[in-house]
C-alpha cells in the first residue's frame, strides 16, 4: 500500500483502502497534460470548460500548467436517480457563461465511468457549433464504459475502484483530502 505522504488527514484517510495516487504523482501527470495542451492549442485561444464539482482540484492547478493564452467556464450537472442515469439524462445545473461558437474547446472531467455524462453533455456542445471539441479526463475508467469517445488528454487509467479526494466526493465527503484514495467498501455500501 502507498503511504499517504500528507499527515493529519486521519478522519478523512481511515476510511480509505489505499492510495491510489499521491499529490506528488498528480502533480507531475498534470504538468505534462498541461504542456501537451500548452503546443496543441498555440494561437487557438482555447476554452477549457471544467464540469463541477468533481473537476475543481484538477482543474485550477491544470489551467496553471498551460502557459498560453486561455479562458475558463465551468458548467455544473446534477446526481441523476439511477432510472435516469439509465437513460443517461443529466440535469444541467449550471450552463457556461461563454459562447463556444467557432471556439476551440477542451471539456475537463474528472472521472469517466460510463460515459453516459459526458455524452450527454458533449450533444449539448457540440450542439453549438465549436470549432473542436476534445476532452481532457484525470481519470479513466475503461472497464465499465458504455458509450465510448477518444480522451485526448489522459491522466490515468483506474480500475473499477470508487476512489475519492482531490475533489473526488462520495456523499460530498472527502473533496479536500489532497491526494486520491479508494474507499473502502463497507463505507461505499452503508455498512458502516
Ligand atoms: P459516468 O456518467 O458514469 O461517466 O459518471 C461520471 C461521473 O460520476 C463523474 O464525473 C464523477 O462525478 C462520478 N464518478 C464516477 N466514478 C467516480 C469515483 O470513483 N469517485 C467519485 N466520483 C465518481
Ligand atoms: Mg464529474
Amino acid at each position: 500500500m502507498k503511504k499517504p505522504i500528507i499527515a493529519g488527514y486521519d478522519l478523512l484517510a481511515k476510511d480509505l483502502l489505499e492510495t491510489f495516487l499521491t499529490t506528488e504523482e498528480i502533480a507531475a501527470r498534470t504538468s505534462d497534460l498541461g504542456e501537451q495542451i500548452s503546443a496543441d492549442y498555440s494561437g487557438k485561444n482555447p476554452i477549457m470548460v471544467g464540469a463541477l464539482k468533481g473537476v475543481m482540484c484538477f482543474m485550477a492547478d491544470l489551467v496553471r500548467a498551460v502557459t498560453i493564452p486561455m479562458e475558463v467556464d465551468f458548467m455544473a450537472v446534477s446526481s441523476y436517480s439511477s432510472e435516469e442515469r439509465d437513460r443517461g439524462v443529466v440535469r444541467v445545473i449550471k450552463d457556461l457563461d461563454l459562447p463556444i461558437t467557432d471556439r476551440h474547446i477542451i471539456f475537463v472531467e474528472d472521472v469517466i465511468d460510463t460515459g453516459l455524462t459526458l455524452n450527454y453533455l458533449l450533444r449539448s456542445l457540440r450542439a453549438r457549433g465549436p470549432a473542436s471539441l476534445e476532452i481532457c479526463a484525470l481519470l479513466n475508467k475503461p472497464t465499465r464504459r458504455l458509450i465510448d469517445f477518444p480522451i485526448r488528454y489522459k491522466g490515468f487509467d483506474l480500475p473499477d475502484y470508487f476512489v475519492v479526494g482531490y475533489g473526488l466526493d462520495y456523499a460530498e465527503k472527502y473533496r479536500n483530502l489532497p491526494y486520491i484514495g479508494i474507499l473502502k467498501p463497507d463505507i461505499l455500501f452503508g455498512q458502516h
